[in-house]
């Protein structure tokens, strides 16, 4: 990519209706890999908790680890936009939350994202208040997967698919510049990015939100022994095709609105 890609980049594709491609990073390569082929936001999420560190869960990453990667990814981004994730109990209140912040910040992220309930309402707002561009994580909290019971399908009742419309409204007056939908059924997603300003970007969310994200190692087919119906292997669908070919092909097919397909949805 030529230039970075910033946050006003990010709104004028929302209001083109220009889908916006990401995917998750977390080493050097890869990010340059994803960069120079048009991906324009890298995620170095707690997923690497998963991927990389080979935990069950996200809950034993830490901050330190998040900081170790978005150094190492901001070494090989050529122009994508970067976002780095506050993981499990980084942010229990404002002052962490905006130390934890500032860390990843001045590490080289772009945005810092945060899984939210409506409880982190004044946590948003303290780091939007102090110049930090915040993307809420709304829908399946993978933080919290121990007090939820599993990975569920997030607003599925009336009451949570308004809850979850709510929040996702008051966290964009809190100051929110982006929002992530994780797992939730497509309608309610779509209803989400038509009733927000600020972009969306969907991960078994449907095809109506503002971007998708993809893990990127799913993406190649390198999954942990479990494959979540939004996930896509764009490698095997390939003859003889290279990482970089795969990286073009979830490209094409989130721009052309191919994937997600209905069979990677929710319904309600
Ligand atoms: O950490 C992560 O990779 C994520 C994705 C599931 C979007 O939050």
């Amino acid at each position: 990519m030529s230039k970075t890609i910033n946050l006003a980049d990010l709104r004028r594709m929302k209001a083109q209706q220009e889908k916006i491609v990401c995917l998750t990073a977390y080493d050097a390569s890869f990010a340059r890999l994803f960069s120079q082929n048009g991906i324009e936001l890298l995620l170095i999420g707690d997923s690497l908790g998963n991927v990389i560190q080979g935990h069950d869960t996200v809950v034993p990453v830490n901050v330190a680890d998040i900081l170790y990667h978005t150094r190492i990814v901001v070494r090989g981004n050529t122009g994508s936009y970067l976002m780095a994730d506050l993981p499990f109990m980084a942010y229990t209140n404002e002052t962490m939350a905006i130390a934890n912040a500032k860390k990843l910040m001045q590490a080289g992220a772009h945005c810092i994202k945060l899984e939210v309930k409506t409880q982190h309402l004044t946590v948003v707002k303290a780091l939007a208040d102090a110049g930090v561009p915040v993307c809420v994580h709304i829908g399946l909290s993978a933080q919290v997967v121990h007090q939820q019971g599993g990975y569920k399908i997030q607003g599925r009742s009336k009451i949570a698919a308004e809850q979850l419309l709510n929040d996702a409204i008051a966290f964009e007056q809190a100051g929110a510049c982006l929002c992530l939908i994780e797992c939730v059924p497509a309608a309610l997603a779509k209803t989400i990015t038509t009733s927000l300003n600020i972009p969306t970007i969907g991960i078994g969310a449907g095809v109506d939100c503002d971007g998708q994200i993809l893990v990127s190692y799913d993406i190649l087919g390198i999954d942990c022994g479990f494959k979540p119906k939004f996930v896509s292997n764009f490698l095997e669908d390939l003859p003889k095709a290279s990482i970089k070919d795969a990286v073009i092909a979830y490209r094409q097919a989130v721009k052309k609105q191919f994937f997600p397909a209905p069979v990677h949805c929710f319904a309600d």
